[in-house]
């Protein structure tokens, strides 16, 4: 497929979408349904107090074999981590996978609104109940959308680095995947861009100098004989990415991952003392992609421009997803393409 660099990285959902709903506790099994409005309270929890939580994941299809889908698994996991942290009924792993699986097999999700061998899966969950305050639903629906996704160009990114907002506290929904961990990016993300960059580079809300993660992307450098990444907290999703490109890098490279804080400041002073070769993130949406510079008030700190172990841990990586090389940790759920 030929790079379409002017457009976005999805055009629009496929035309059919899974659906269940959750009464008191039991779910309905998912059906499938076509992809478009519902009928919703306005005062629905989901929309009015952001009970909702959602998923982003990946599958891939050269148009011959089962589909391939990426470490559902995990996904699922971090599902119930989300759900739980809003306080929300979970979809059962079984119902979960199914639904997904459901989208997957249906090839017109892989061709409409246009052909691509990568889908975009989005799970989401959310709040039915129309309470005046914000108390759990019990009224619980989960849809699974999906999208063909483009080929981008994989050119390196600018993060500004935000100095001002955060993006999660200690104790917060930073390491969730709920909707209103989303809400706060919009301002920042349209300065970022005025300040010509591609996304915000989120650093700590206590002190504005440890590095967390950018938009929507985990974080990796290389450092002397290291590959390092900040260290998992309440305030940072646990990416998947990010957990196999530190698999891949370990048990397949023998580098050595720490995970620890990062502050710009060590940045700034490794890329001068030449310790420091190598910037780049890690995520489903955007897969691993490069660090050319981060913006920070005044000064730029720009990366070295080579990046060897980036480019051997992504591929790597796309070879186990596209089925080019053996699934050594069983990372892939097989699916037929009906
Ligand atoms: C805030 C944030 N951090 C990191 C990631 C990367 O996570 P994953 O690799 O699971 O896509 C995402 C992607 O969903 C994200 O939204």
């Amino acid at each position: 497929m030929a790079e379409q660099p002017h457009l976005p990285l999805f055009e629009d959902w496929s035309p059919q979408m899974g659906i269940a709903d959750c009464g008191d506790s039991d779910w309905t099994p998912p059906r499938r349904t076509t992809c478009g409005k519902l009928p919703i309270h306005p005062g629905a929890m989901g929309i009015q107090f952001g009970q909702s939580v959602f998923e982003g994941c990946r599958a891939f299809w050269n148009g011959a074999d089962p589909a391939r889908l990426f470490r559902i698994d995990e996904h699922y996991s971090r599902l119930v981590t989300s759900c739980e942290r809003l306080r929300m009924p979970v979809p059962p792993e079984q119902l979960f996978v199914e639904a997904v699986a459901n989208q997957l097999q249906d090839a017109t999700s892989w061709s409409s609104p246009f052909p691509s061998d990568t889908l975009y899966i989005r799970p989401v969950v959310f709040g039915q109940d129309d309470h005046v305050m914000p108390i759990p639903s019990a009224r619980t629906t989960f849809v699974v959308l999906t999208a063909p996704l483009r080929l981008f160009p994989r050119e390196p990114l600018v993060l500004f680095a935000e100095r001002e907002f955060s993006r999660a506290a200690k104790g917060g929904l930073g390491h969730a995947k709920t909707s209103a961990n989303y809400a706060h990016q919009y301002l920042p993300t349209w300065r970022a861009k005025e300040a010509g960059c591609d996304a915000v580079l989120w650093l700590d809300a206590e002190t504005h100098e440890r590095i967390e993660e950018a938009s929507t992307m985990n974080i990796f450098m290389v450092i002397g004989e290291e590959l390092v990444t900040p260290s998992l907290q309440d305030t940072i999703l646990p990416g998947i990415t990010r957990r196999s490109v530190i698999t891949l890098a370990r048990e397949r490279h023998g580098l050595k991952v720490v995970e620890r804080p990062i502050t710009l400041t060590e940045v700034a002073e490794a890329i001068e003392d030449g310790t420091l070769t190598e910037a780049f993130t890690a995520s489903t949406a955007l897969q691993i992609r490069s660090i050319a510079r981060i913006v920070d008030r005044e000064r730029n700190i720009d990366f070295p421009q080579e990046t060897p172990w980036m480019d051997r841990l992504r591929r790597d990586l796309d070879a186990i997803q596209r089925g080019e090389a053996d699934d050594e940790w069983g990372w892939i759920t097989e699916v037929p393409v009906l």
